[in-house]
């Protein structure tokens, strides 16, 4: 028995050596973990259920066959992130760089199988050099079938991708199907094909930080949500992000507690929106005035600006946030910020989490590069988003609403549940300036006459109550009040029922 018990120690240490103490120590030198210190990080204390810890690669070509780790470069299983359960793989860069072998994605597919029966996110966190060379065919066969686990968990459980290495060819797809993707600066990488083919087939010389580094991806790409200084930051961070989530699409997200009344008023918020329309104040002070303890998770801060998303908390239970930006853009909606906000709205109506819209918005943005990159097809992301979410919606019109834009930000015709403005709302098919011009054209050469005539308009428009008159609103509420309503709103409409039509699915604007 002695005997016994010595070599599954000799077994388990060898597995927790990776590629060797060599090629830790350069896994450090890069400012890097290793795959188990980064679980550490992640799970809760000793929470950690390792599987498959003794699986070994089947490739006998290249020599393969004498070079085996235990593990074959991943660690999988499931464990605790404050006491709850999360299924997580970790791709350990020391072991054929993390690359993914035929075994190796059998590991990954296994927890993913187990966290779709028993109803947990997976966390991936992704370190690998992309499909194990030396396993050719084998290796793209494993990548697909971690693919086709990815789509049928889409919308099932929380899929959660961390970049903390290269991500190279297939190695990007798996986590560009899952939620959300946080990167850490100057380490990771994600890209389709490297700088070296990029060189080659475009004589583009890119290094690997522009063509897929963190700042690339959170800024210009959209690709990735947020990225952190070190693989700690991240860790921690997704521990924070992990607590706004539900289990799966059978649950609802976690509630905590709080000692922030949901009746604090915001006098503040009374004087946020400048007296000059044309001036912009910042929409992330609403939010944060709003939510619980003013904490709230931002997505993709660094992307579309025009448009804000993340989660907060009222009364303790996770809200969804969208808001238009008044300091980019003018909070005008564009290509971007309608991708950007439609995936967030159909995350949050995937998993019963409410959504609040924050409206302020001059309509879409105009122009060449709009129309010829099709504003069209990608506005109506969010529109298609916004109308087919059952879960409840609740919206204020801070300030402008103008045209399709007022339509598509969850409005009552969207079935928006509670829509609330503020005082100084406008509700209207477009600017005053704009709209006299087009419709009295006659006068345009008169600027008394367009003065006077934009002022009747504005009067007539610059205001909530013609919305209100048709019921669009349903009330008009002090902006320092607007956690209150807000809160009590989400609170009646805690037992919403509403479902679509049946349908195998819809055909979303892609
Ligand atoms: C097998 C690999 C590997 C791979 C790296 N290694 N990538 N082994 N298959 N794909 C091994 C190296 O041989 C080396 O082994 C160790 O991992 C570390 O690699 P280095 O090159 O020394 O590290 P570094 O300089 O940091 O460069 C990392 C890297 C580079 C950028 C990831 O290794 C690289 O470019 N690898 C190839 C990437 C690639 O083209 N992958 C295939 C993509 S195509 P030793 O023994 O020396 O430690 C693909 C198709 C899937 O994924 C499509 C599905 C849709």
């Amino acid at each position: 028995m002695q005997h016994i018990l010595e070599e599954l120690e000799r077994r388990r240490e060898g597995a927790r050596q990776g590629g060797g103490q060599k090629r830790i120590d350069a896994q450090h030198g890069r400012g890097k973990l290793t795959a188990r210190e980064r679980l550490d990080v992640l799970l809760d204390d000793s929470s950690f259920e390792e599987y498959d810890m003794f699986v070994e690669h089947r490739c006998t070509d290249f020599g393969m066959e004498d070079q085996k780790v235990p593990g074959d470069g991943v660690v999988t299983g499931w464990g605790t992130i404050n006491g709850r359960l999360v299924f997580v793989f970790s791709q350990d860069f020391t072991v054929f760089g993390g690359s993914l072998s035929e075994t190796h994605a059998e590991k990954i597919c296994k927890i993913m199988d187990q966290a779709m029966k028993v109803g947990a996110p997976v966390i991936g966190l992704n370190d690998s050099g992309g499909a194990r060379i030396q396993e050719g065919v084998a290796s793209l066969g494993g990548y697909a079938d971690v693919f086709q686990r990815n789509v049928n968990a889409s919308g099932v459980i929380p899929q959660i991708s961390c970049i903390m290495g290269p991500c190279a060819g297939g190695a990007v797809y798996s986590p560009a199907m899952t939620d959300f993707i946080f990167m850490v600066k100057d380490t990771s990488y994600m890209f389709v094909t490297g700088p070296e083919v990029v060189k080659t087939v475009t004589h583009e010389e890119v290094t690997a930080e522009a063509l897929g580094g963190a700042i690339t991806h959170t800024s210009k790409s959209g690709v990735a949500d947020l990225a952190f200084e070190n693989d700690v930051e991240a860790l921690l961070e997704l521990r924070r992000f992990f607590d706004f989530l539900p289990l799966s699409n059978r649950e609802e997200p976690p509630i905590l507690e709080t000692s922030d009344p949901m009746d604090r008023v915001e006098t503040s918020l009374d004087t946020l929106v400048p007296d000059n329309p044309n001036k912009p104040y910042d929409i992330k002070e609403l939010i944060e005035k709003v939510v619980d303890e003013g904490e709230f998770f931002e997505l993709q801060p660094a992307y579309a600006g025009n448009i804000v998303i993340g989660f907060g908390r009222i009364e303790g239970r996770t809200v969804g946030f969208v808001a238009n930006q008044p300091m980019v853009l003018a909070g005008c909606l564009d290509i971007d910020s309608s991708k950007k906000a439609g995936r967030f709205v159909r995350f949050c109506d995937a998993f019963h989490i409410p959504i609040v819209t924050f409206v302020d918005v001059p309509g879409f943005l105009p122009g060449t590069d709009q129309e010829y990159n099709g504003i069209i097809k990608n506005g109506a992301k969010l529109l298609y988003a916004y109308a087919e979410a059952t879960v409840p919606k609740v919206t204020v019109i801070t300030r402008k609403a103008y045209g399709g834009a007022y339509d598509v930000m969850a409005s009552k015709h969207l079935r928006g549940d509670v829509n609330f403005a503020w005082p100084q709302a406008e509700i209207a098919v477009m600017g005053p300036k704009g709209a006299v011009e087009i419709i009295f054209r006659g006068d345009r050469d008169d600027p008394e006459k367009i003065e006077a005539r934009t002022e009747e308009y504005r009067e007539k428009f610059a205001n909530p109550f013609i919305a209100g008159h048709r019921g669009f609103i349903d009330d008009v509420i002090m902006p320092r009040n607007t956690r209150r309503r807000v809160a009590r709103a989400l609170r009646m409409l805690r037992g919403k029922e509403l479902e679509n039509p049946w349908k195998k699915h819809g055909n979303i604007p892609l």
